[in-house]
Order: C-alpha cells, then structure tokens, then sequence
C-alpha cells in the first residue's frame, strides 16, 4: 500500500467528501451532506448536486486536512472518484483534483466509486481474507461480488430492477417517512411488527439475483388498501424484514456457491443495523468471517476512495490530466 498521505476527493453523487488516508490507516473522513438540499425534493436533482459540490468542495478538503493535521504541501498523492455518477456531479471532483495534482506535482489516480465500497473494509484491523464474497449494496447498486484479490472482482449476482437502497428510499416515501429513506425506515421499524404485512421477496428459486420493484409496488398496493388503517411502524418493520431477508438468504448463497471464508458487507444500505446482525449471525452460523466497516464508511465517503487507490497507488498506477468523469463504468 501506498504508505505516504494520499488526499482523496468523492462528489460522484450527493455527498461532498475530502478524506487523507496513509496507506490502510483513515486519518480524516470529512463529509459535507447535502440531504438537506435534496430533502425537499424528494430524490437528487443532478444540477442542484453539482452546484452544492462546487460551493462544499474546498472547505470540505480543508477540513479533511485540519482533522487529519496534514498540511496540503505534505499531500504525496490525490485520488478521485472518476466513476460511475453523476457527471457534472464528478466533474467537480476530478476538475479539483487534477488543479491539485498538478500544481503540488504530485500522482493523480481515479478510482471507481463501486472499488471504494468494496475496499472500505480495508480500513478495519482485520486481515481481509482472498478469496472472499463481497455484497454491495447501496442506493444505485445491489451486487454480490466475488473478490478473489485487489483489482480482481466478477460481479457474480446483480439486481435485475432496483437496487436495495431505492427500495428502502421508495418505501419510505410511500410511507410517508422522508428522504433518504433507509434510515427513516430503520428508526420507524423499531417500534413496528415485522411479521404484521407480508411483501414479496422478488426472484423465487436458486439464484443470487435479486428484484425489488415488485416489493415497490405491494407497498403502494399495501399503503392504498390499508388508507388510515396503516400502521406505518409494522409497514416500515415489514418492508425492512423483507430486504433484509432477502439480501441475507442469496449472500449466503453466494458464499456457499463460491466457497468463501468470508462475507464484506459495504455501500449504503451496510448501514442498516438490522442487516448488519442477521449476516453477522448468519456467518457464524455458516462457520465464515464476516467484516462490515463501520457505520461512517458505508454512507458515501472520501475515505474508501483513498483506501482503494492506496494500493493502486502502490503498483504505480497513475492518471494523466485527461481524465474523464464517467456516468456508467464496469467495475
Ligand atoms: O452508498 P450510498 O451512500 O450512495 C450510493 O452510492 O448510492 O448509499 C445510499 C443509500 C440510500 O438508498 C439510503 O437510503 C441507504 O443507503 N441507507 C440505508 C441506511 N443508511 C443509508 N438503508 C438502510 N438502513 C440504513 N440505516
Ligand atoms: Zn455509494
């Protein structure tokens, strides 16, 4: 790993992030929301979001590197998220980074945001097992990957519609529990029976894909027949058990398939506490490691970013001043 202070830079969707990272060691992680923008709106609106980024950006990048206290002249290396988002969104990042780059004559590497997720683990003290299953699991992605070693990755199960995040966000507005959604439906599932309404699971049989737009559709089918009857604490319990259930039944099925020793849990949705326990127990169960990073890794971060490009960094990788912000991008 790259063992000198990489600066790293994350505006690919709604969150501003400016993190310093030494080889696997997270010395700051600074994010700036912009839930509240969006918030009123109910989803992320690309143009507003670029916009935020430009304003948040460099006191964003400045408190990074006050909270790891790393002057911007001991900066060895800057890392970008350069893919997969929201263009003009990541342009800003990367329009920074290559301005940073060049005028501190130091390496500049683009990293893909999927890559940052999957390596967020990284930061934990644990020794990250090869090969091993990795689910990710956020508001545009649900993959299960299997990782047989860094910058070695087969998307081994996708969603074949929404991703499980936007099926924790969508529930949450049927239910008329804000944005963004999958916290709202955490705190409304406390008080809530998670047996009381029962919702489809998506795909049937033995596969490590999943389907989450029918689910979508029971909750609205769920939230007109019920009208005022509603008990938005079962309905939230409900929806939440059904992710989880799902996400932990064909995780384990990869793990299985694919002979792991080991389970990572990252992205968005690696949040949620309810999921975060039932894989837990289930690892054990199966006799495999289970690693999830801890809470503020999992939301999107600058961090990851850094922890991915460390070693990239350290096989000598580099990016030229032409590097391009990317909507869509394998990983
Ligand atoms: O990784 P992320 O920050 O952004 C993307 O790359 O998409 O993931 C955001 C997603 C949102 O859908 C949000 O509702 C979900 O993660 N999320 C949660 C929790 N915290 C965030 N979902 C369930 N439970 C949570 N506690
Ligand atoms: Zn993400």
């Amino acid at each position: 790993l790259f063992e000198r202070p990489i600066l790293a830079i994350e505006t690919s969707c709604d969150e501003t992030s400016a993190a310093v990272v030494v080889g696997r060691r997270v010395l700051s992680n600074a994010v700036a929301s912009q839930i509240a923008l969006h918030g009123k709106w109910g989803g992320v609106v690309p143009e507003a979001a670029a916009r935020a980024h430009v304003e948040a950006l460099l006191p964003t990048i400045q408190a990074g590197l006050g909270d790891a206290g790393v002057k911007l002249e001991d900066v060895a290396a800057i890392a970008v998220t350069n893919r997969p988002g929201l263009v003009g969104a990541l342009s800003v990042g990367v329009t920074a980074a290559k301005a940073i780059a060049f005028s501190l004559e130091v390496p500049l590497i683009g990293v893909h945001h999927l890559e940052g997720h999957l390596l967020s683990v990284l930061a934990l003290p644990d020794e990250l097992p090869m090969p091993h299953a990795c689910l990710i699991v956020s508001g545009g992605h649900t993959e299960l990957v299997s990782v047989r070693g860094l910058g070695d990755y087969e998307i081994v199960g996708e969603t074949r519609d929404d991703a499980a995040g936007e099926a924790f966000d969508k529930g949450a507005r049927l239910l008329g529990l804000g944005y963004p959604g999958g916290f709202a439906i955490q705190e409304a599932a406390k008080a809530g029976d998670p047996k009381r309404y029962s919702l489809p699971k998506g795909l049937v049989g033995d596969t490590i894909d999943f389907s989450f737009s029918g689910l979508k559709t029971a909750v609205l089918r769920l939230v007109e027949r019920e009208g005022d009857r509603l008990n938005v604490a079962d309905a939230a319990a409900s929806l939440q058990e059904t992710i989880v259930s799902v996400l932990t039944e064909r995780a384990m099925r990869a793990v299985r398939r694919l002979d792991s020793r080991a389970l990572t849990l990252v992205g968005g949705v690696a949040a949620n506490l309810a999921l975060r326990s039932r894989l837990a127990a289930a690892c054990e169960k199966e006799g495999v490691g289970f690693l999830t990073p801890p809470l503020s890794l999992c939301t999107d971060n600058a961090a990851m970013i850094g922890l991915a490009a460390s070693y990239r960094l350290a096989r000598g990788e580099r990016n030229g001043t032409d590097l391009e912000s990317l909507p869509t991008a394998e990983l």
